[in-house]
């Protein structure tokens, strides 16, 4: 297929409008960035158009899709009713990086919602994204644009990677500026439940509602994930990654006798700044300060996907601290971790 890449200027032109418009209405897929990774988006409404996606993306059919609006006034068109809560955080979080689950009201068709009673909405605040969804007047769905189990994409050259000479067309919108998928926020329980953590916080969830809310893991026993997606391999390198947790001094010690453990084989550390000078080991990539946890969000999933770009065999991160947004990085993690942690 030929693909026709776009960047920002060209969406000045009525020809590349047009050229989006049209591709969305006859069913097929652009990828665009949002303010938190890029998304590969179809008609929410076409069972066909969403159906691309999954096979473009070799998504299991039970993981269902994000609808993105352009405005919180479209949500009732999808909902059953709006629960409580739901009126305050869409005033107040939207256009953002924040996902409500809604109870649906049949509209859309099955294969976006993964066959379940609820539906996950977003209004995006990427003027790109905005831009896409007035521009065609429609819902449009949009998981991340990555082949599944690869780390979402935060970079133009990440989508041409994936999907060039798949798609019809790719938006190139330079980097997100989050960098880690928006929150999913479950708003169909009596207490409102985060079943994905990202940008928009739990502190920062509940100064704005009043009450405590919870979160996936305070959950015990469930035996189906409320977010089907929570139960995919995700984000993973090629090589094989360990988190290392302890104290500072501890894990610069065991982090700088892997290359001689490993020794035939290369490995490399993904790590925030402040452990770069410490370490002896061939390949560092800084994430970011510590105190600048936006920025490791930023770099994160690039630097994962780098790793395969340098075939590295052997990947060791640095335990970083779960407090506010490092939740949402830690989530990201420990699943590109594959749960592989080690205490030293
Ligand atoms: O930031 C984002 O949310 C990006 C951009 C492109 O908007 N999109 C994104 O979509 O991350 P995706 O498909 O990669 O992740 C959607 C997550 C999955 O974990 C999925 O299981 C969950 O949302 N989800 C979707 N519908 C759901 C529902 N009805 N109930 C519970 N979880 C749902
Ligand atoms: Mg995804």
């Amino acid at each position: 297929m030929n693909t026709v890449v776009y960047n920002i200027s060209d969406l000045n032109n009525i020809e590349a409008k047009e050229a989006i418009n049209t591709a969305i209405i006859n069913n097929d897929l652009v990828v665009f960035p949002t303010e938190t990774v890029y998304g590969i988006g179809a008609n929410a409404l076409s069972e066909i158009a969403v159906k691309k996606i999954f096979k473009i993306k070799g998504r299991p059919s039970d993981n269902p899709l994000i609808v993105h609006l352009s405005h919180s006034s479209e949500v009732h068109k999808y909902v059953k009713d709006l629960p409580k809560h739901a009126r305050l955080l869409m005033d107040y979080f939207w256009p953002g990086p924040l996902t409500l689950i809604f109870e649906h009201n049949g509209i859309l068709p099955d294969v976006v919602t993964g066959g379940l009673k609820t539906v996950a909405i977003r209004v995006p605040s990427h003027p790109i994204a905005n831009m896409i969804i007035s521009l065609c007047n429609l819902p449009i769905c949009a998981p991340s644009a990555n082949i599944s189990g690869r780390p979402s994409s935060t970079l133009f050259s990440h989508v041409k990677d994936d999907f060039y000479g798949l798609v019809p067309i790719i938006i190139d919108g330079g980097p997100t500026q989050i960098g880690v998928e928006s929150t999913v926020l479950d708003l169909t329980v009596d207490t409102p439940v985060i079943l994905r953590p990202g940008k928009i916080t739990k502190s920062m969830i509940e100064e704005v509602l009043g009450i405590k809310i919870l979160e996936n893991s305070d959950i015990p026993n469930e035996s189906t994930p409320k977010s089907p997606g929570m139960k995919y391999k995700h984000y993973a390198p090629k090589g094989i990654v360990t988190l290392v947790d302890g104290q500072f001094e501890e894990v610069v010690k065991f982090i700088n006798s892997r290359s001689e453990f490993h020794k035939d084989k290369s490995v490399a550390v993904l790590c925030p700044d402040e452990y770069v000078d410490l370490l002896k080991i061939e390949t560092v990539i800084k994430l970011g300060s510590l105190r600048k946890l936006e920025v490791i969000g930023e770099n994160l999933f690039k630097s994962l996907r780098m790793m395969d770009e340098l075939e590295i065999d052997y990947i060791y991160i640095p335990v970083i601290s779960s407090e506010g947004f490092g939740q949402a990085i830690m989530n990201r993690l420990l699943k590109a971790a594959n749960y592989n942690i080690i205490r030293v």
